[in-house]
């Protein structure tokens, strides 16, 4: 079995959960992602996307029903390790996942917590940081790195560890412009290069654009869960749980409300452009 599934999933911080009325964080979620798969969860805060991540790796149990990470039950402790193994996250603030003072040895922390013989660190160290994109980096110290290079430096000390799972949970989200794009550049490559399952957690509406599957959360729970495109040509449901959409999607929404016959679900520049140019040469 190679996927992690969510079985009537359902988390609360209350320490006394047998009491009525009391707040669940996330509630009776099913879900299944696939090994292989790019999966992007979005909500605002509050929605409940971290409280799902932390299910994923046992750093929290479930209320009730069930989470297995590739058929483990994380409620098992026996299986933590393994999980942990098969699971790496990133979480947003790169500085509080550097842990050396220089770069290669910073990504050789994880596996030699893992206790992976010297010899293999040293390939694994040089296997990640080129995935990454930051070899040439090695030697440096991370403190001297902007924002993008220090948390593609945390996500390089994850896959050395070799997991079959990567949960970025707001990696982007105290970066700037450039350092959202390096960091949704490594997710894409790893995915489609290393064959690795990303799991990115976002309010961000624009990196859902290239996943290949849109988990929205409200309030707890899932209420949308497709492709881009699907997810994309709801505005008036992502508007209304107070989500916004890409400035394309936005555009020809606009215009179809005011009576223009353009397509539902246009997420880029391009294929906005494209559209709008099918429509006024038809001279409608
Ligand atoms: N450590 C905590 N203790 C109590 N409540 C929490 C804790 N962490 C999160 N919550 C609550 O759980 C809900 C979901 O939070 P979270 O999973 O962090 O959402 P998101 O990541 O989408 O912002 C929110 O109502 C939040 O206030
Ligand atoms: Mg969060």
């Amino acid at each position: 079995m190679s996927n992690i599934v969510f079985e009537n999933v359902s988390y609360t911080y209350t320490e006394q959960p047998n009491l009525s009325n009391i707040p669940f964080a996330v509630k009776n979620i099913n879900l299944t992602i696939e090994k292989g798969s790019s999966v992007v969860i979005l909500g605002h805060n509050g929605s409940g996307k971290s409280t799902l991540a932390k299910l994923i790796n046992g750093i929290l149990l479930p209320t009730s029903g069930k989470v297995t990470v590739n058929g483990m039950d994380t409620s098992n402790q026996e299986n933590i390790l393994e999980i942990r193994r098969t699971v790496g996250m990133v979480f947003q603030n790169p500085d509080n996942q550097i842990v050396a003072t220089v770069v290669e040895e910073d990504v050789a922390f994880g596996p030699e917590n893992l206790g992976v013989p010297p010899h293999e660190i040293r390939s694994r160290v040089e296997y990640a940081l080129n995935a990454v994109g930051m070899s040439e980096f090695r030697l440096h110290a991370p403190h001297q790195l902007s924002g993008g290079q220090k948390q593609r430096i945390a996500i390089a000390g994850v896959i050395a560890m070799k997991p079959q799972y990567i949960i970025l949970d707001e990696s982007t989200a105290m970066l700037d412009p450039y350092g959202r794009r390096e960091i949704l550049d490594t997710a894409h490559s790893l995915n489609k290069n290393e064959n690795i399952t990303t799991v990115l957690i976002t309010h961000y509406m624009e990196e859902a654009v290239y996943a290949d599957r849109v988990i929205v959360m409200n309030d707890g729970s899932v209420v949308m869960d497709g492709s881009p495109a699907y997810v994309f040509s709801n505005v008036d449901k992502l508007k209304a749980i107070g989500l916004d959409v890409p400035q394309p999607t936005e555009l020809l929404y606009l215009l179809s409300k005011d009576g223009h016959k353009l397509p539902a679900g246009i997420m880029t520049v391009k294929d906005a452009a494209d559209a709008l140019e099918k429509y006024l040469l038809k001279g409608e």
